[in-house]
């Protein structure tokens, strides 16, 4: 991992203080998918993760803000076999000195994963299952959502750990969508909208804004909300998908290639499981593997197969997202001063005999804010020489 790289993980632990501390203005980085509702938003974020995990289907599946941090580890590191975690329910917990013990590669027990889930709501727990992270989030969003079409603007908040990907902070939002059904608000396309472009607005967010290839650009909903906070089109990323349900004989290299709508990032092709494809439970492997065949295999693109599919858009998104970073350093650095201050003020108020529980939260948010912020800023300052434009 370059030191570069290791900037994000600080900054998913500040985000993490951030939730838990209501210190909403600090605006740290993040990826937001937007995109009319079966655009293949939550199919892209699947295909980044290279896991099932989240709930799928036709209509409005996606009802609460969903932030996911995927946190890159390696196979060896000392957090995947840490033994003192409560284990998924269909799991047997085994640890890697277990199975050395009981005879290595070949014993009857397996090595105990190394990827898992965790959510905020649940501290502690590890999801090593990713069909019960897809039910927790289902539940967890009629929780708060209601059963029946609602929508919220509450946040989920995932973590994934994973020596298969890469650094990333993504939030999945609720489809575009113009007329309401079950439980939802008469005006529920402006609500969506709203809670989308609550997200999309902060400088500090790069936008993914999926088409469908099947769709005339122009009425492209996910473009025409970037548009409105982007103008100059400098932080969004076209995603197109469903490059494979496009009529025969045509193709969409005039996008691919920047020919019809200016981003400055530009956009990727992407062909993602079809319905078919999750009815018959084709592997995400296999998946991102006819993806690959698709691009090197088309006539027309397969000049450019190495700037299209997930891969390389996994590549680009941590790419984008350092950059970002790095533009957003000086803000985020004297927001934090900012805030230690005033918890440290807000702590001395207290006078020392009132610190007790209540306090000792205050006191360590307090530690944990200068642990990280020291990290955090000795990160920034090392990085600094490094970072080339
Ligand atoms: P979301 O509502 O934007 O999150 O969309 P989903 O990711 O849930 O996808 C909606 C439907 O479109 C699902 O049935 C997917 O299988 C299908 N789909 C998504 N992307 C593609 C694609 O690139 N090609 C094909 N053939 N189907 C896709
Ligand atoms: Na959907
Ligand atoms: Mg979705």
């Amino acid at each position: 991992m370059s030191a570069l790289q290791d900037l994000i993980p600080t900054v998913n632990k500040l985000q993490d203080i951030v939730t838990n501390t209501n210190l909403t203005d600090l605006d740290l980085p993040l990826l937001t998918v937007i995109g009319s509702q079966s655009a293949g938003k939550s199919s892209v974020l699947e295909n980044i993760v290279g896991k099932d995990f989240l709930p799928r289907g036709t209509g409005i599946v996606t009802r609460r803000p969903l932030i996911l941090q995927l946190i890159n580890i390696e196979k060896d590191d000392p957090l995947v076999h840490r033994a003192d975690f409560e284990m998924d329910e269909d799991h047997t917990e085994v640890t890697l000195e277990d199975h050395l013990r009981k005879g290595g590669v070949g014993a009857a027990h397996p090595i105990q994963p190394a990827e898992w889930g965790e959510f905020l709501h649940i501290p502690g727990k590890r999801f090593y299952n990713f069909d019960n992270i897809r039910k927790e989030i289902e539940n967890e969003t009629a929780r708060i959502a209601g059963k029946n079409k609602g929508i919220s603007r509450i946040p989920i908040n995932l973590k994934v750990y994973s020596p298969n990907v890469l650094n990333l902070t993504m939030v999945d939002l609720p489809g575009l969508t113009k007329i309401p059904i079950g439980d939802q608000p008469t005006d529920i396309e402006r609500q969506i909208k709203n809670l989308i472009l609550e997200y999309i607005s902060k400088p500090n967010s790069i936008i993914l804004a999926v088409s469908p290839a099947n769709v005339d650009l122009v009425n492209s909903e996910s473009l025409k909300l970037a548009r409105q906070v982007d103008p100059l089109g400098k932080r969004t990323i076209g995603i197109l998908s469903k490059l494979d349900l496009m009529d025969h004989g045509t193709n969409a290299l005039d996008i691919l290639t920047g020919k019809v709508y200016p981003l400055r990032l530009g956009f990727i092709g992407v062909v993602n499981r079809s319905q078919q494809d999750i009815s018959v439970n084709k592997s995400l492997e296999d998946s991102l593997k006819s993806e690959q065949d698709f691009f090197q295999n088309h006539p027309a693109y397969k000049t450019i197969a190495s700037r299209c599919g997930t891969e390389f858009l996994a590549k680009t998104l941590n790419k984008t997202l350092m950059h970002h970073i790095r533009e957003r350093l000086p803000d985020i650095k004297a927001k934090l001063n900012t805030l230690m201050g005033q918890t440290e003020q807000e702590l001395a108020s207290y006078g020392d005999l009132n610190i007790v529980s209540k306090e000792n939260r205050g006191s360590l948010i307090l530690t944990l804010m200068n642990k990280f912020a020291n990290n955090f800023i000795s990160s920034i300052e090392g990085n600094s020489s490094e970072i080339s434009t």
